[in-house]
């Protein structure tokens, strides 16, 4: 899909989607007030929040069909309401069989004409999103072209048209993580993990430099090594470099994914039903390979290493056991208590390795962690675990403007101690209790001095069901969220 800016008033399009506000259901054309009217009186079509309204007319000598979305009270009115409606009402067009769609975005006093185009172009093209490349009977997809306008704003301003392209840039790295997570592991394991990154560094322009099993020993990665040992799968640690700031070498922001390509849980074997979606156990990786692709494409002003420590959770002869005692690349000895709890010895030495060979300042990691993040706060919101509240605050800040929900958990002293071994330095699995934070500061042992966001998407990064702007599947989250924590930075 691509979406492009159209001036208002175009005849050709076969789905006109037209965004309405409660209290302003009058528009300039008088033939579409009646069929406005006509709904109203009837109380098919009032203007709320949510309402979507469908008919077919006579407009400027075409057959148009037209659909209505409301959006509610206009003091009410925020881009989650545009991306929602956005959706439904693209939703509605590919129903319809249109091709040709464009949206006329409300005239109105809360919202800018380039945040609103941009949001929509974003949710035109989470909504059109499908993932039925192995469905051999599919009906061919039709393909949308989507265009945007807003009446009596008859030529694009340069800032309009920047909007869209970057909704353009950030739908298609959503889409890039969402595409990872829902291949199956026999297509997606490290190997062609590594691929995927590369192909996006050529299209984006970003580095890539990937390390097989020679190198990862080389640099003592014990604790990442163990988990991938038992796999037929050889490791690699996929490195993504993008210096968009050379003046400024000194700050460098480190995203680091957890790249789980399947997690059987080892010999702490998973029962089938909690292994069928262990595809998904990379959720991390693929949000790290979906924001540097757009952060390159828009080639912000920032210097950004991604780090992703991609392996196979298996069993065999030679797999890890619960009460091996490993190293790390940090030098700290881990008790392994569960071998389902591997996440987290993957990402410690991916932390490790991004903060001493790459020379991170800050540190953001995301990972598919713990079933616990999904009891504790669903599948709407990422656990944060962080030792810095200042950036927390920035995360929290423009996530109120992505619209992806996050929430901080403690990290008081006594759940540090959790984490300690009685017969080595830390263990992997405290137990059940506070599960999300123990994983978390696990990880926080490892990161020094630097400020740090743990993000576990176990919940958020994937949908058992389909919502507003995802299908059953990855979600591409927190991916549109980290481009706006980057671009924050980069001002
Ligand atoms: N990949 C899982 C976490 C997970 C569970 C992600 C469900 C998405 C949905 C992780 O490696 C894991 O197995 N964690 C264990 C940790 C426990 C052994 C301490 C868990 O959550 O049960
Ligand atoms: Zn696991
Ligand atoms: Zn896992």
């Amino acid at each position: 899909m691509k979406v492009s800016y159209r001036a208002f008033g175009c005849s050709e399009v076969e789905v006109r989607v037209i965004y309405l506000l409660e209290n302003k259901l009058t528009l300039p054309k008088e033939e579409l007030n009646k069929n406005i009217s006509y709904a109203q009186g009837r109380n098919l079509f009032n203007g709320k929040n949510g309402e979507l309204y469908t008919f077919t007319m006579d407009l400027m000598g075409n057959y148009q069909t037209v659909v209505l979305v409301g959006l509610g009270k206009e003091e009410e009115l925020n881009l989650d309401k545009i991306r929602k409606a956005t959706a439904k009402a693209i939703r509605k067009a590919k129903e319809l069989k249109a091709n040709k769609v464009f949206l006329r975005l409300p005239v109105n006093n809360k919202l800018t004409v380039e945040e609103m185009a941009k949001n929509a172009t974003i949710a035109a093209h989470l909504a059109d999103y499908t993932f039925n490349k192995y469905k051999t009977d599919k009906e061919k997809e039709n393909d949308i072209v989507v265009s945007i306008g807003v009446h009596g704003l008859k030529e694009a301003s340069s800032e309009v048209l920047e909007a869209i392209e970057e909704g353009n840039a950030i739908g298609k790295g959503i889409i890039l993580a969402r595409d990872l997570v829902n291949e199956p592991a026999n297509v997606i394991y490290p190997e062609t993990l590594a691929q995927a990154a590369i192909d996006a560094g050529k299209e984006n322009g970003f580095e890539v430099e990937v390390y097989g099993l020679e190198k990862i020993k080389e640099l003592k990665m014990e604790a990442f090594y163990s988990v991938a040992k038992a796999s037929e799968k050889e490791p690699k640690l996929i490195v993504m470099r993008y210096f968009g700031n050379p003046e400024g070498k000194g700050e460098i922001l480190g995203l680091v994914g957890k790249g789980l390509t399947y997690d059987s849980g080892g010999y702490s074997l998973k029962p089938t039903s909690g292994m069928v979606d262990m595809k998904s156990d990379m959720g991390g990786a693929a949000s790290v390979i979906g924001a540097m692709s757009i952060i390159s494409r828009q080639k912000l002003k920032i210097n950004a290493v991604g780090v992703i420590a991609a392996c196979e959770n298996m069993i065999s002869g030679s797999a890890y056991k619960p009460g091996d005692i490993i190293g790390s690349m940090a030098g700290k000895t881990i008790e392994i208590r569960n071998t389902d709890a591997e996440g987290r010895l993957t990402l410690v030495d991916a932390v490790t390795y991004i903060i001493e060979k790459e020379n991170a300042s800050e540190v953001i990691d995301l990972a598919t962690l713990t079933g616990a993040a999904l009891v504790a706060l669903g599948d709407t919101t990422t656990a944060v675990v962080t030792n810095n509240d200042k950036f927390y605050g920035e995360l929290k800040e423009v996530s109120s403007y992505t619209g992806e929900k996050f929430w901080q958990l403690p990290s008081f002293d006594e759940y540090k101690e959790m984490v300690k071994s009685e017969i080595a330095d830390l263990n992997n699995s405290p137990g059940r209790n506070a599960g999300t934070i123990t994983a978390g500061l696990f990880i926080g042992e490892f990161v020094k001095d630097k400020p740090w966001l743990h993000l576990d998407i176990a919940g958020t990064a994937w949908a058992d069901k389909k919502t507003d702007l995802t299908i059953k599947g990855g979600t591409g989250s927190p991916v549109y969220t980290l481009y706006e924590l980057v671009k924050k930075k980069s001002k």
